[in-house]
């Protein structure tokens, strides 16, 4: 309990959320009515809670984008990004790098630069209103083609201020990193760092894959590189951070439980790891609850979660003033 509080009112940035897997279930919800008779998405809060019930990895996605789905219209794509800056302000998340999928709203006819616009406008006002800095990283939806040649585009002609970094998410078994290398180099050499998403559901080659071909900095979840000893020592000698969310892996059945969370040997081999909620509302939890299980699963004291915090600030793409006053 005092631990819980310690950690309520602790600062902390979250370097690993998906901005729909984000939105709170009242603005589902209030999306779902707006569009009820065209979404099996339940029009009450408490019903889209229980029906953030996964069966495997691959429902996930498949509810993921049944959410995705009911984002039509600027304002919806607004109201979203505004309202998740206001419930990671409600953390105490002080900064955050969300992972935006440009694709899901360039298939349903949005154009690029609406896009930008819009999120760029939340992104401000969000700012201003909750004072919770947010970055964005614009991600390939898995899907080779027009999908990825698409993202890539949109992040290099419309560049938005908050636009940090690159990134691949989606399915990852049968999707081999590799098919994305051209798109990660010209999004590398146009500056974006690079953070895709490996090892959740598949194996440490996959980890592997994504440091040689797609010059990952970052790896989104990476947990099954506990496999491979070698690989925890090059994560750990070049500090490749994995941004871990244990919840999450549960949730998905990415682990079959939180007792084998591999979280425990990461930290042990010497990895950096920052701990992170990927779609909170989907998973019932929140960046506090993360931090909590973190502690749990490491036995850490607050002096522990305060640098798992910290670990997080000098982990992002923050420049170095904004890292300088939240460190
Ligand atoms: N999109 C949203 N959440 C995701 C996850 N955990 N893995 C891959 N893609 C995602
Ligand atoms: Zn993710």
């Amino acid at each position: 309990p005092e631990l819980t509080r310690f950690i309520a009112g602790l600062p902390k940035a979250e370097l690993h959320v998906h901005h729909v897997g984000a939105a709170s279930p009242h603005i589902v919800a209030d999306l779902a009515a707006r569009y009820e008779g065209s979404t099996p998405v339940p029009a009450d809060p408490a019903l889209v809670e229980k029906f953030y019930d996964f069966r495997d990895f691959a429902h996930f996605l498949q509810v993921y984008l049944q959410v995705v789905d009911l984002i039509r219209k600027p304002e919806d794509l607004w109201t979203l990004i505004h309202g998740v800056g206001g419930d990671l302000a409600a953390q105490q998340v002080r900064y955050a790098e969300v992972t935006v999928t440009p694709h899901s709203h360039l298939a349903r006819g949005f154009a690029p630069e609406e896009i930008c616009e819009v999120i760029e406008d939340a992104r401000r006002r969000a700012e201003t209103d909750f004072g919770t800095v947010l970055r964005w990283c614009f991600d390939i939806p898995g899907i080779p083609g027009p999908p990825a040649d698409e993202t890539l585009s949109i992040a290099l002609d419309q560049r938005p201020d908050g636009l940090v970094s690159f990134g691949l998410g989606g399915a990852e078994a049968g999707v081999p990193r590799a098919w994305f290398a051209p798109h990660f180099a010209a999004a590398r050499a146009a500056g974006l760092r690079s953070v895709p998403h490996a090892g959740e559901v598949t194996d440490a080659q996959c980890v592997w894959d994504a440091i040689r071909d797609l010059g990952a900095e970052r790896i989104e979840h990476g947990i099954h590189s506990v496999q491979d000893p070698a690989l925890l020592e090059h994560l750990a000698e070049h500090n490749i951070t994995l941004d871990v969310c244990p919840t999450s892996n549960v949730r998905t059945g990415a682990v079959p439980d939180l007792a084998e969370h591999p979280l425990p040997a990461l930290v042990a081999a010497g990895v950096p790891v920052t701990v992170n909620t990927d779609d909170p509302p989907m998973f019932g939890t929140d960046l506090n609850r993360e931090y909590a299980v973190a502690a749990e699963l490491l036995s850490l004291d607050a002096d522990g979660v305060a640098d798992l915090a910290r670990t997080a600030v000098r982990a992002s793409f923050f420049d170095a003033a904004g890292k300088r006053a939240l460190l």
